[in-house]
């Protein structure tokens, strides 16, 4: 069977659940009639009726979301493959196994699931999975397993039959600003029965997709370069790996763990990293360390184009080796949804790069011990539903021993108007997601050395979604305390709060196309604390010990690790937004990484 979702990859092994079974989708020529022949037998009427009782599971209203306008209706028979996230029957248990194993002063530190302990916890339950069977056998269908534990399951069928079995409306929405277009919905539904069967389904209300997730770098005007200019003077205004590894401490570890170590990025955005100026950036920056190269792997269709370099991408794996090398690195290339054909009888791809990078991340055997992501969307445009979802995805990620660092944004406290669009149309801040998620650890920016301070474009600040998780409380409340009224009602005072850390965010000296570039944005320290992160890993692994898995129990216990970043602030929606201080603060978090304090920690 081909599993849609990815490309290059057997399909997921399946062990569990009886009746969601992992075999191919019937040809739809003759498997709904098939189907609903043995259904009729099986159920009455009025035991069917139970699937017309709708409860609304996430409505924008009647608003379109901003940026997006509606084109038109899609042929009733255009297919799509929807996907149903299923309630995870355990999922508590693996949040407490999270709680603990990535809990330093617990005895269970440091003991991390294997993929077949966290699929055992993250299954449905027998209940959910014949419900769901029997609300799709009354459809005329039959689900096929798009994750290993069957808590995640695809259906192709044409948009008629998706809009009456969610009671959704469906149309296609055009993004002129990134020229995209998608299969959405305003609103979905689910039957009551299946409200705590079911998580979410997507592709439905979530709007914020493949291009215009942004990618939070940008170009910096070029400067000349003094190759005998020895950091950290020239570090001020241009940074290369060896600024990084001055200012951050790492330059005299030698690694001892390399074959046991990894690291990956994921990328999405047909950005493709780029070999052959991997090896310009190495022989002048890190002559050392030249001829070190990467593993590619494409999901769903991503593409690897050695003709066109991106910035992003470039940046990302340059400088993650450039700190890391011999750390065996991955770049991931997620592809998108082929350009929609209104028309088309064939099906549309879901489009939703997160979960399609999830599912397949998940599945593997053998995942990096440390990944950074510098891509992400303003999270009230991510349906809690979904947003929830794809957090639960990344807590899976730790459980197995693996650090996810997102970057923290590139607008401050928020860009633009800041309007929010539940109706109310008031100016608040804007957190990102998946900065926002409790489960992942959050990068926001710095600039200058001596001293390092916040640099104004890092994203910071509290999470209306998802509430102050207990690992960062007694930091937050600290800050809330001396922050008093600043800001009152322009956030939320019980949200997670964000950035965990920092590291530099300008002036990254990044080949492109065989030249350089100076290139900022907190996609650049997001990479940065990874290659600090592998090299902590080293620490432990060539001492015997796990990874260090999932990174804010362990940081916020041990915030003088870091180097406290006490002035500059990150304005934004017509405010000041937030000043760094003293201790944790919603601009630069704890601060940023020393190895050479955090080693001892570790
Ligand atoms: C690294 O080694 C050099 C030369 O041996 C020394 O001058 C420097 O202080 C060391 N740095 C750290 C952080 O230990
Ligand atoms: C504030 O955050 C909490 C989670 O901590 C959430 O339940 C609540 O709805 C949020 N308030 C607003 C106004 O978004």
């Amino acid at each position: 069977m081909r599993v849609a979702y990815c490309q290059g990859t057997s399909p997921p092994r399946i062990n569990t659940t009886p009746h969601i079974s992992f075999h191919p989708l019937l040809p739809m020529a003759w498997s709904p009639f098939l189907l609903l022949s043995l259904v009729s037998l099986a159920f009455s009427t009025p035991l069917n009726r139970r699937w017309d009782d709708f409860v609304e599971k996430h409505s924008w209203g009647a608003t379109i979301p901003k940026g997006w306008q509606f084109h038109s209706s899609p042929s009733p028979d255009t297919l799509i493959d929807l996907r149903l996230g299923l309630k995870s029957a355990r999922i508590d248990e693996l949040f407490h196994h999270l709680g603990q194993t990535s809990d330093p002063d617990h005895e269970r530190y440091g003991n991390h699931l294997s993929k077949e302990q966290v699929e055992e916890l993250v299954a449905p339950h027998t209940d959910t999975v014949s419900m769901v069977e029997e609300w799709l056998a009354h459809h005329g269908y039959q689900g096929s397993a798009a994750s290993p534990a069957g808590d995640w399951v695809t259906i192709r069928l044409p948009v008629k039959d998706a809009e009456r079995m969610l009671n959704a409306e469906y149309g296609l929405y055009h993004h002129p600003a990134s020229k995209d277009t998608v299969l959405r919905t305003l609103s979905y539904s689910l039957p009551r029965d299946l409200l705590g069967h079911v998580d979410v389904v997507s592709p439905t209300t979530y709007f914020g997709t493949f291009k215009s997730m942004r990618a939070t770098s940008f170009l910096m005007p070029e400067v000349d370069l003094d190759p005998d200019a020895v950091p950290p003077t020239t570090c001020n205004t241009r940074i290369t790996p060896d600024c990084l590894k001055t200012l951050y401490n790492t330059a005299n570890y030698t690694q001892q763990a390399t074959n046991r170590n990894s690291l990956g990025v994921a990328g999405y955005l047909n950005e493709f990293a780029n070999r052959a100026d991997l090896q310009t950036f190495l022989t002048r920056f890190v002559p050392a360390r030249a001829g070190t190269t990467f593993t590619t792997v494409r999901v769903n269709g991503g593409g690897d184009d050695q003709n066109d370099p991106g910035v992003e991408a470039n940046l990302d794996i340059q400088y993650t080796i450039g700190l890391s090398a011999p750390v065996p690195n991955t770049y991931y290339s997620t592809g998108g949804s082929p350009p929609f054909k209104p028309d088309s009888q064939t099906s549309t791809n879901t489009n939703e790069p997160y979960l399609d990078w999830l599912n397949f991340i998940t599945s593997q055997s053998s995942i990096p011990l440390v990944f950074t992501t510098s891509y992400g969307d303003d999270e009230q445009t991510v349906p809690p539903d979904y947003a929830n979802s794809v957090c639960n995805l990344f807590a899976q990620l730790g459980s197995r021993g693996s650090s996810v660092l997102f970057s923290s944004g590139d607008f401050g406290v928020g860009g633009g108007d800041c309007r929010t669009n539940d109706g109310q149309n008031r100016v608040q801040f804007q957190p990102a997601f998946p900065a926002s998620c409790p489960f992942v650890t959050t990068v926001g920016g710095t600039t200058r050395t001596n001293p390092e301070v916040a640099v104004d474009f890092s994203g910071g600040g509290f999470s209306n979604y998802f509430g102050r998780p207990d690992y960062q409380s007694t930091a937050v409340t600290t800050f809330l305390n001396a922050l008093g009224t600043t800001n009152n009602g322009l956030f939320n005072k019980t949200g997670r709060a964000y950035p965990d850390l920092a590291a530099q965010g300008t002036g990254f000296q990044v080949i492109i196309g065989g030249s350089t570039s100076s290139v900022g944005g907190t996609s650049a320290s997001s990479p940065t604390v990874a290659g600090i992160i592998a090299l902590l890993n080293d620490v432990r692994l060539s001492s015997g010990r796990s990874s260090l898995g999932f990174l804010n129990p362990l940081i916020y216990k041990n915030g003088g690790a870091f180097n406290d970043i006490t002035s500059g602030s990150n304005p934004g929606c017509g405010t000041n937004g937030f000043t760094a201080r003293t201790g944790w603060d919603p601009v630069t978090g704890l601060g940023t990484p020393d190895f050479a304090k955090l080693r001892l920690v570790v």
